[in-house]
């Protein structure tokens, strides 16, 4: 565990929370300048040029420096070196707290746990029996609730998948999710109080979304890109070998950076997709592939031939995705109406372009 917070973590958090705080509410800056980000993150890891991990411990140089500015902070990762948790990037989680406009005497319940440090700040603010919150992991629920109590905190820590809520404490005002999702689960909105806010993750957006009525609620992104790690779920192989058997066609959407122009709208109109590319001997991009979890997959060269296999004919869905999109869309532009039944993203206006949400319930 690292040390107990000392005059140089203690002066550096209040530069970094001075530095995050200006543009927000004043409770979230004297949040973020009480918690003492370095007790949630003893240790991270940091990425080298030949993607080898190298962990950084408290004490090492530069350590706290690092704790105290506004980055992501990588601080799990699986026995394939990928990340599973990480310590999110604090102006982002402070544009989140900001967005769930908690005030005193709300509930709320946080989807993914991680380090206990947005826990931390909800309960330095709400109070510790008004947070609840949930990681998959059973080993980092129990890691963060021994730090809570460290730093002075206990909200309610428990294990379990985010996606099926904890109906046990519900119903919830506030409703916050820190792991990426591809639509709001259907216990969120069973387990919200009336008028709850709900601030997501969904693709490479943040959705910020009040209930209206039982099961409803309206709502936009925010205007911030977010990167969050996907809420944990089985994943699919793309099918590169059965595409390379089939007769190419020809798309007019050459590969070049269209799938980071069409990053958001991709990110929902083929919610949990992958993507790759190839490229030649001195670095040059070839081609790009793109798969879902029904096994479609799409390669796109850069000569223009294509060729798809699947269910879905994701190449298809990227032509239609550049047609609207001539530049990169403001994620602020997309609107979501949620119902029982359905949840939908319309892009400008209501009878614009629409896409429909689908994977939020608990698998
Ligand atoms: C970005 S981290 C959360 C950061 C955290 N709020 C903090 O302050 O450190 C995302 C977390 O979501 C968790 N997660 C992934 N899938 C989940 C699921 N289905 N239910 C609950 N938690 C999940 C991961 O284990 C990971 O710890």
């Amino acid at each position: 565990m690292t040390g107990l917070d000392t005059r140089v973590s203690a002066a550096l958090r209040q530069r970094f929370a001075a530095e995050l705080a200006p543009r927000f509410d004043r409770g979230w800056a004297d949040a973020f300048a009480a918690v003492p980000r370095h007790l949630f993150v003893p240790r991270f890891y940091t990425q080298a040029d030949d993607r080898s991990w190298r962990a950084v411990n408290c004490g090492d140089p530069g350590y706290l420096e690092t704790i105290y500015s506004n980055q992501a902070l990588t601080t799990q990762l699986d026995e394939q070196g990928i990340p599973t948790s990480s310590s999110s990037e604090p102006a982002l989680m402070l544009e989140m707290l900001d967005a769930l406009d908690a005030q005193e005497g709300d509930t709320v319940f946080e989807l993914g746990t991680g380090t206990g440090y947005n826990a931390a700040l909800l309960s330095h603010r709400l109070g510790d029996d008004n947070v609840t919150s949930l990681d998959v992991d059973p080993f980092l629920v129990e890691t963060a609730a021994h730090r809570l109590e460290t730093a002075g905190y206990r909200p309610f820590t428990t294990t379990g998948d985010g996606a099926r809520g904890w109906s046990q404490r519900a119903p919830y005002s506030r409703i916050i999710a820190t792991a990426a999702l591809r639509a709001l689960p259907a216990a969120f909105l069973d387990q919200a109080a009336p008028g709850a806010v709900i601030v997501a993750p969904i693709g490479y957006g943040v959705l910020r979304a009040t209930v209206t009525d039982p099961g409803h609620a309206t709502g936009w992104f925010l205007p911030t890109p977010a990167h969050f790690m996907p809420r944990r779920a089985p994943t699919t192989a793309p099918a590169f070998d059965a595409a390379r058997s089939v007769k190419p066609t020809d798309t007019k959407v050459a590969p070049g950076n269209v799938l980071d122009h069409l990053r958001f709208p991709l990110s929902i109109a083929l919610p949990g997709h992958s993507s790759c590319s190839w490229r030649d001997d001195d670095g040059a991009l070839t081609a790009v592939g793109l798969w879902t979890e029904d096994g479609s997959t799409a390669t796109a060269h850069v000569s223009g031939a294509v060729r798809q296999v699947g269910p879905r004919r994701l190449w298809d869905v990227v032509e239609d995705l550049a047609a609207i999109f001539h530049a990169v869309p403001r994620r602020n532009e997309f609107r979501v109406t949620i119902t029982p039944s359905r949840q939908t993203v319309w892009y400008n206006a209501p009878g614009g372009p629409a896409w429909e949400l689908l994977g939020g319930g608990a698998s």
